[in-house]
């Protein structure tokens, strides 16, 4: 897992860097995509379907899709999908998202996609798996093998993926400019050197889990876009080190969780921001009067803020810095340091972190 986890800058630039040119400025997937270009502009809606972690992916994808093509996105959990009978159909487009490829509950709502005339498009890590050979389209994540049964780098190729997706589309329907495509580019192309500096901050994961090992219950939280990172983030540590952890949206808090929040329950908050964005400083500002609140009620916070971030760390009992990103751009990094976390508090509690009990690589039964 560790390895793994430090392959992700590699996966990341294996995953954007061969579909992507700046002069001009301009993306290379329309041959993976498939999909006739006269489809695409005729899009109504846009449907993800995934399980565990690669859903988490997808929603990150619905905030990404929403911002850059302007459609309704709709994110389902793969074992749901068939369970709930849903409306879809001709000019839709549904997105399945599975790092094997093989996932029963996702190629099952595949088929059911289809079967009602959506077009397909997989994003798998896996080639020439079942679910890229039944899609219309197939976006490969080139993170290499991904052996731990927690999913590390194939998340983040996953979401950079549904980024090219995105920005392809909305450039395909005239939603994205190719100045804006030029941009988003440029950024693209520099998260791998960011993923590099996140990674430095692995002592200091080390040193939070020995911190708290012996918290049996930890709340993940995060707004918007860093709401399916906080979710992960609790996945990971749940599945790899048996600790209970739940990721819930920051702004949810006073709708319930609060009442359980004292010294006994550590918040792993994700209160980056990015200062270029009016609508990121706003969510900000939230996030500090948020923390502000859990500090009077005795609360314990370990935050994932951006560098030079002193209102945060100020306040925060604990924080760990990511490099300044674009909202959209920021979770591959923010992900990082939870995953780090969760690998070392299994290390410490001495787990099997790559084989956690009761659980496979690919998810073949329904
Ligand atoms: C991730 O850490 C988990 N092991 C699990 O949630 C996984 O993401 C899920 O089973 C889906 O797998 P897939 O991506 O291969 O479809």
């Amino acid at each position: 897992m560790l390895k793994e986890i430090f392959e992700q800058p590699k996966a990341l630039a294996e995953t954007i860097a061969p579909r992507v040119s700046l002069e001009p400025a301009g993306l290379r997937i329309a041959e993976e995509v498939r999909i006739p270009q006269s489809e695409l502009r005729e899009l109504k809606r846009i449907n993800i379907v995934a399980s565990g972690t690669s859903r988490h992916a997808g929603i990150v994808g619905q905030h990404i899709f929403q911002e850059l093509v302007r459609l309704p996105v709709e994110v389902d959990y793969a074992s749901e999908f068939e369970n709930r009978n849903p409306l879809i159909g001709r000019a839709e487009l549904t997105i399945v998202i599975t790092q094997s490829g093989e996932t029963a509950d996702t190629t099952g709502a595949q088929r059911e996609a289809k079967k009602k005339g959506s077009r397909t498009i997989a994003i798998s890590n896996v080639l020439n798996s079942t679910i890229a050979r039944e899609a219309d389209g197939v976006l490969y994540t080139n993170a290499g093998p991904e052996i731990s049964i927690a999913s590390t780098k194939a998340f983040t190729a996953q979401m950079a993926v549904l980024f090219l997706l995105a920005a392809y589309i909305g450039s395909v329907r005239g939603d994205l400019s190719k100045e804006q495509l030029r941009g988003w580019i440029e950024e693209l192309l520099d998260l791998p050197r960011k993923a590099d500096e996140v990674l430095k901050q692995a002592p200091l994961c080390q040193r939070l889990a020995e911190h708290f090992r012996k918290i049996e219950d930890f709340l993940f939280l995060g707004r918007a876009i860093h709401y399916p990172i906080a979710m992960d983030g609790a996945l990971k540590l749940k599945e790899v080190s048996y600790v209970h952890a739940e990721g819930y949206p920051t702004g949810e808090t006073k709708h319930g969780p609060n009442a359980l929040i004292d010294e006994h329950l550590p918040l792993v908050m994700i209160a980056t921001c990015d200062r270029n964005d009016p609508g990121s400083v706003r969510r900000h500002e939230k996030d500090l009067a948020n923390i502000r609140q859990f500090k009077e009620q005795s609360g314990r916070i370990i935050a994932i803020a951006t560098e030079g971030d002193v209102e945060t760390k100020a306040l925060a009992n604990e924080v760990v810095f990511v490099p300044q990103a674009p909202e959209l751009l920021s979770p591959m990094l923010e992900i990082i340091p939870l995953q780090l976390f969760a690998y070392y508090t299994a290390v410490i509690k001495g787990l099997d972190v790559d084989r956690p009990r009761n659980l496979v690589k690919s998810v073949m039964q329904e």
